[in-house]
């Protein structure tokens, strides 16, 4: 039986709280931001792919019976733009090849080219959960960290009651790190994340990048 996802964050916000953690890291070089290419990414059902004004429709099907769905998706919408234009990369829509759907995003919102390490996000529309969407399309994500951006650690964080989330973390072949504060704390969520981890050297991904699979 699918467990219920106790701690269902919208799109909007579970980006936008990642995005304001003091951790984030623009991508920086010394002290001069490096701005991405953000490619295209393919997995068996999905491709992944920048989140465009004309996927309003789509967006807003990820609130629904919510009155405000429609402002929200602009928000997202916006969001991304903002987001490709500074840091070149932002979150990549989870768009079904069968029917053309965009029914999530994922991303990597915490990104340290210094330290070679990452952070992956993802939210998955409700109509969509529970057909392993998530997990094909963020292990394609950390292919593309490791590979295209050389990074040598990525992690993921979640609340510790979200077990649809954790789940998604086991089955992207990361390991528990460690219960971490929330930092910053959010009234009305837990004060503790749980951090899972994946390192290069653990993956099949080369060295040099040359042959993930
Ligand atoms: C977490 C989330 C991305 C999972 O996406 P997904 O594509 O449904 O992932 P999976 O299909 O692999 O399911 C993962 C787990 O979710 C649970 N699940 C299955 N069907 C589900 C459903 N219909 N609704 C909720 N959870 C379900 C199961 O525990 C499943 O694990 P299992 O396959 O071992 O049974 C999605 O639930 C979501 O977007 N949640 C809200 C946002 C969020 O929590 N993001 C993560 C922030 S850290």
């Amino acid at each position: 039986m699918p467990q219920e996802n106790t701690h269902d964050l919208s799109p909007y916000w579970s980006i936008r709280l990642a995005l304001g953690s003091p951790i984030r890291r623009f991508l920086r070089k010394d002290q001069e931001q490096v701005k991405l290419d953000m490619p295209v990414l393919e997995t068996a059902r999905l491709v992944l792919r920048p989140i465009v004004p004309s996927d309003l429709n789509d967006v807003s099907a990820w609130f629904p019976g919510d009155p405000d769905g429609a402002a929200k998706a602009q928000n997202l919408i916006d969001f991304c733009a903002a987001e490709y234009c500074v840091r070149g990369i932002g979150p990549w829509g989870m768009q079904l090849r069968a029917t053309r759907k965009l029914l999530g995003n994922c991303g990597l919102p915490h990104l340290d080219v210094r330290k070679r390490w990452g952070e992956v996000n993802y939210f998955v529309a409700p109509q969509a959960r529970g057909q392993g969407l998530a997990p094909e399309a963020t292990i394609e994500l950390l292919r593309f960290g490791f590979r295209d951006l050389g990074l040598t650690r990525i992690q993921a964080r979640c609340d510790p009651e979200n077990w649809s989330s954790e789940r998604v973390m086991q089955k992207m072949g990361m390991t528990f790190e460690s219960l971490v504060d929330r930092r910053p704390p959010v009234k009305g969520a837990s004060a503790k994340q749980k951090v899972y981890t994946i390192l290069r050297e653990t993956t099949n991904t080369a060295p040099d990048g040359s042959t993930p699979t």
